[in-house]
């Protein structure tokens, strides 16, 4: 074994919700169900595959039923959907989701705007969804919104934060997910919270999700990697945003993601080769450029021929 060896690195995909939740374009259901379905072909072992939320406030992703009873269900893959209240609870079951991942964001004005409740009905609902799912085998994860900072409020109390965080697990929450909604974390204050937060939980319970709004995610990556996190958020492409956070803008990339890891050793068990494959397909999918910068670049070990003027010695 090498000395140097890292621990694994695991995605949980969030394109086919987060990044399809704010696409203009309606995106069809076979088309959504393919794209799932190549993701877990290309080794994704997490795949947020839907919501279920009110089809007003986020149409793109009202076949949400659809969509889980088609997929192609790859033996050891875990299908999330994102559920903000018991009715998403309700439905996200009878769809057969694995895991419903809970949000509620920690800044009270965004909670108001993503979800029209305040934070305290946003808790008393996952509570009603705790006792609900008692007794079948779905896992929750719950999901702290704005974490690192509120596109409304600014700075979050990182104290507020271990808060929300002990409150979910009291509840049951098997795993808790930090959410930097708007891109306004950086590296020096993930390792902090990631830090405290790992004294309260072990890591497979940890998800980080970052947005590259401002250039940081794969910083924070890094920062929260070494802080012991194992566990990432990222979408195909760089795609994904809240409707409702002002300036929101996409996930980190998932195979720029990989690529990091694959150029600095860290095992992520996923086929690069078949993300960039499927993320040069997003244009043509969506109607526009995508974020995602490998997929445009090619691997640094996808050389060029030297132009003719140089001399061959
Ligand atoms: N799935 C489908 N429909 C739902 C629903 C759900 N999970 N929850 C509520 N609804 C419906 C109600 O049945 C009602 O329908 P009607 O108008 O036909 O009677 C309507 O939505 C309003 O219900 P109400 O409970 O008053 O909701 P609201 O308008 O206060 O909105 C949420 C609350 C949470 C449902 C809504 O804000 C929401 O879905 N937010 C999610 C936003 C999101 O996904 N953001 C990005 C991911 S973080
Ligand atoms: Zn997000």
């Amino acid at each position: 074994m090498n000395a140097h060896a890292y621990d694994t690195l695991i995605v949980q995909e969030v394109a086919p919700r987060d990044g399809l939740q704010i696409e203009p374009t309606w995106v069809g259901t076979r088309a959504k169900i393919a794209l799932i379905d190549q993701l877990s072909t290309a080794g994704c072992a997490r795949i947020e595959a839907g919501s279920f939320v009110s089809p007003k406030a986020i149409p793109a992703l009202r076949d949400g039923e659809a969509v889980f009873q088609q997929i192609a269900r790859r033996l050891g893959v875990i299908y999330v959907a994102l559920v903000p209240n018991l009715k998403g609870a309700e439905r996200a079951l009878g769809a057969h989701a694995d895991e419903l991942n809970l949000v509620m964001s920690a800044s009270e004005t965004h909670n108001r705007a993503n979800m029209r409740m305040s934070c305290e009905a946003s808790l008393k609902g996952f509570g009603d969804i705790v006792g609900f799912v008692a007794g079948s085998c779905v896992t929750l994860n719950a999901t702290v919104a704005t974490a690192f900072g509120c596109p409304f409020e600014g700075t979050i109390d990182e104290d507020r934060v271990i808060g929300i965080v002990d409150a979910y697990r009291e509840m049951g929450m098997q795993g808790v997910t930090l959410a930097d909604t708007t891109g306004m974390a950086n590296p020096r204050q993930v390792t902090r919270l990631v830090k405290r937060v790992l004294e309260r939980l072990p890591a497979d319970a940890l998800t980080l999700h970052f947005h590259n709004t401002r250039g940081l995610g794969l910083a924070n990556v890094l920062a929260a990697y070494d802080a012991g996190a194992r566990r990432f958020d990222a979408a195909l492409g760089g795609l994904g945003g809240c409707p409702f956070a002002p300036g929101a803008s996409g996930n980190i990339c998932t195979e720029d993601l990989v690529n990091l890891c694959e150029e600095i050793g860290i095992p992520t068990g996923i086929d690069l080769e078949k993300l960039i494959v499927l993320s040069r397909g997003l244009p043509a999918l969506l109607g526009h450029d995508v974020p995602g910068q490998l997929a445009k670049a090619g691997r640094t070990r996808d050389l060029h021929p030297a132009p003719q003027y140089v001399c061959k010695i």
